[in-house]
């Protein structure tokens, strides 16, 4: 199964080892702080923001057209902006870092 870390806004590292689904059902189902996921994962909240460790950045691939139309609306984005719910979790993500908003 494929592991991922989540960084929390009070710099604390949870790590999931099983880590299945989309990382803001993960986030939900391991109580990560930070990660509300107001719309269910429709991609219309931006209440799932994370950023992705740079070394990652390739793998995940950057934000669609619409993930960016919400992360633009946030305050302290950047290029490693992401809505974690359209981050899915797959075996090429084993390893994943990242950081939960507010950062
Ligand atoms: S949960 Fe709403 S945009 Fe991700």
């Amino acid at each position: 199964m494929p592991k991922v870390t989540y960084i929390t806004p009070s710099g604390e590292s949870v790590v999931v080892e099983d880590a299945i689904g989309n990382l803001m059902e993960i986030a939900l189902e391991y109580d990560i702080e930070g990660i509300e996921g107001a719309c269910s994962g429709c991609c219309s909240c931006a209440t799932c923001h994370i950023k992705v460790h740079t070394d990652w950045l390739e793998k995940t691939g950057k934000a669609t057209e619409s993930e960016m139309d919400l992360i633009d609306l946030e305050s302290g984005t950047d290029e490693r902006s992401r809505l974690s719910c359209q981050v899915e979790m797959t075996d090429a993500l084993d390893g994943l870092v990242v950081q939960v908003a507010p950062f």
